[in-house]
């Protein structure tokens, strides 16, 4: 066999997320809890000293998350959110600006809107749906870019190469929340984006059991800027949450591949429902965006959200559901049904939610690994009177 020969990526994942420890050959990489390291010389600087500044299981797994998307390196962060702040605050201070997508994750809305005015950092929404509404949201201070697509919940998608131009030209840094499509089916580095972030809790550990967060970076120079936040503000993640993280990412390729297969066959099945007044998923046709999705990633990934046709259904679908588990969060390999405006849009102002679509009639489901045709029965015995 030619050793040269790249592997497909689904080989690859398993590689760098199933490396063995050199010191054992063992096929997990070991959680070392050590918090310190004994220096042999102090005038010599060793690689791992304080449990902050490295750690060998974290390591391991930020090794992987750069592979996972071709970066310079990857970063492993104690939450989504944690991940967020860091790659943004990186490479804004006060007097600066941040275009951001309109329709997002509640919590990267509040961190936008309510912490980092704070800091005299602004931020304008722009419908990034469209180039050129990005274009004329940005001004000589704009420092960075900051995308979500598809986004949460409502599946809208963002030509992300065009976005990545559009920052370059300027001299913006751009970012990517990458957490709905996973490593998997999105790679947004190789499309000429600078930094990808994710909420590790989902689709990356994927079992529902940790809360994580991941930054990317396609270059050395945005590398050392992260590593300084994650260093100076310390959000790192434990080393029993990097091996589970680790751990995670091994599966990643078999349940995006499976869950994906369902969520198609859900989203199919629920477009024909008489109560379901509209399906977002860019797996259907007709889908806004999903001909720019499809030649930028390899999946249209494992959520859907839908509208109901009326308040009482919602309710009633909610309390009825026993296959689906009426939860917040998202990527689990157990599907999980959950209800933006009261969850994970709660956060957002009811004025902004209503601007954007994301009403009370609108739920949102994460397919996991169960039969399609359970979810479906499932959804058929709750939504039906
Ligand atoms: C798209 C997206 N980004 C970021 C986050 C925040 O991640 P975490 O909850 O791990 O802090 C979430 C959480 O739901 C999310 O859905």
């Amino acid at each position: 066999m030619n050793e040269k020969k790249p592997l497909r990526y689904d080989s690859a994942i398993l590689h760098a997320a199933a490396a063995f420890d050199e010191a054992t050959g063992a096929l997990s990489i070991p959680i070392y809890p050590a918090s310190t390291y004994r220096q042999k010389d102090v005038s010599r600087r060793q690689e791992f000293d304080y449990g902050r500044s490295g750690n060998p299981t974290r390591k391991a797994l930020e090794q992987t998350l750069a592979a996972l998307e071709g970066g310079a390196a990857g970063f492993a962060f104690s939450s989504g959110m944690a991940a967020i702040h860091a790659a943004i605050t990186a490479f804004v201070k006060a007097g600066d600006h941040i275009v951001a997508t309109r329709d997002l994750y509640g919590g990267s809305y509040r961190f936008l809107t309510e912490f980092l005015p704070k800091f005299g950092v602004a931020c304008t929404f722009a419908d990034t749906t469209d180039p050129q509404n990005t274009a004329a949201a940005m001004r000589p201070e704009t420092r960075v870019l900051f995308l979500e697509s598809p986004s949460n919940p409502l599946l809208r998608i963002t030509d992300i190469a065009a976005h990545a131009r559009l920052a370059a030209e300027r001299g913006i840094v751009s970012m990517i929340d990458n957490t709905f499509l996973s490593p998997y089916f999105l790679r947004p580095l190789s499309h000429g984006i600078d930094i990808s972030v994710h909420s590790g809790t989902k689709f990356l550990g994927g079992h529902s059991d940790l809360i994580a967060g991941a930054v990317i970076t396609r270059t050395d120079e945005h590398a050392k800027a992260v590593r300084f936040v994650q260093n100076t503000c310390g959000a790192v993640l434990s080393p029993e949450n990097s091996w589970l993280m680790l751990r995670g990412i091994k599966t990643l390729g078999a349940r995006m591949k499976c869950q994906q297969a369902t969520a198609q066959t859900v989203a199919e099945w629920l477009a024909g429902q008489k109560w379901v007044a509209r399906v977002h998923y860019p797996g259907l046709k007709g889908h806004p965006g999903r001909d720019i999705l499809m030649s930028q990633a390899s999946g249209a990934g494992c959520v859907i959200s839908f509208t109901l046709d009326s308040q009482e259904r919602v309710d009633g679908l909610l309390s009825r559901v026993r296959v689906l588990t009426v939860a917040v969060s998202l990527g689990g390999v157990e599907s999980i049904l959950s209800y933006p405006a009261r969850m994970s849009h709660a956060s957002m102002p009811a004025h902004v939610r209503e601007e954007l679509g994301i009403t009370d009639l609108l739920l949102r489901l994460s397919v996991g690994l169960e039969a399609a045709e359970d979810i479906i029965e499932d959804l058929e015995q709750a939504g039906n009177d």
